[in-house]
């Protein structure tokens, strides 16, 4: 099959568009409002963008009503938000702190999560979360789509501060991710959980190259 989304109707049931984007890292995205309240948010339209130096980017769709993402207005407005690594183990509190609560109620509260202050930021940190990246809001880029959910906000970051948990590296210092069990979203109600890896190198690479691609340090 094929089709042309801005002409012709989907033959499927469901959209193969995002089920063929897989599997998508979660940004679990925790932040303030300039009032001070806190929030929790799970985004798989979130991505690294280079490595020197570490910058991110997630985009959200507005609300029906044309309201945008509280994660987004908080960024913008104190600077800061905190991503924090979604597991298998807190798989439950990801789902759960996607609700879309009431101003007051804190999906962290509702989640039943342990708060980590951040050091650069002050924003509250998943605790029992691996990995955290304390990140700088930079920029927001606005796309507007055939709806008010189809607008997207595009929010750029700078990582200023990156936390891993000892007990999630393995004794050569890289991430034991069979143990940490990241997960990831699939299409429709889907997701996976990453435990196995495999390794290539390129043919010939040079050493520079394969030093980027293995995330060498120096
Ligand atoms: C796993 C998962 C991934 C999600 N990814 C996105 C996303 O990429 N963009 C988006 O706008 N909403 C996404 N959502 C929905 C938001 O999490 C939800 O609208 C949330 O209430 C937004 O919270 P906020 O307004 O506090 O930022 C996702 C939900 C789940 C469960």
């Amino acid at each position: 099959m094929k089709y042309s989304p801005a002409t012709e109707r989907n033959p499927l049931p469901y959209s193969p568009f995002k089920a063929c984007t897989v599997p998508r890292p979660i940004g679990w995205l925790s932040s303030v409002s300039r009032d001070g309240v806190e929030n929790l948010a799970p985004y798989s339209q979130w991505q690294n963008l280079t490595f020197d130096p570490p910058m991110v980017m997630f985009s959200a769709n507005q609300y029906p009503d044309g309201r945008r993402k509280d994660t987004v207005v908080n960024a913008e407005r104190t600077g800061w938000f905190a991503w924090n690594m979604a597991t298998w183990e807190l798989r439950d509190a990801v789902n759960i702190s996607a609700m879309a609560l009431p101003d007051h109620e804190s999906e962290f509260e509702r989640a039943g999560l342990r708060r980590e202050t951040a050091d650069l930021s002050g924003v509250p940190m998943v605790a029992d979360s691996p990995c955290h990246f304390e990140c700088k809001y930079l920029s927001t880029h606005r796309l507007v789509g055939n709806s008010e959910v189809g607008t997207i906000d595009i929010v750029f970051a700078s990582v200023e501060r990156i936390h891993i948990a000892d007990d999630a590296l393995t004794p050569d210092g890289k991430l034991d991710v069979s143990r940490i069990q990241p997960i990831a979203r699939m299409g429709y109600y889907d997701y996976t959980v990453v435990k196995d890896t495999f390794e290539m190198r390129i043919p010939g690479a040079t050493a520079e190259a394969a030093d980027g691609l293995e995330g060498a340090a120096g």
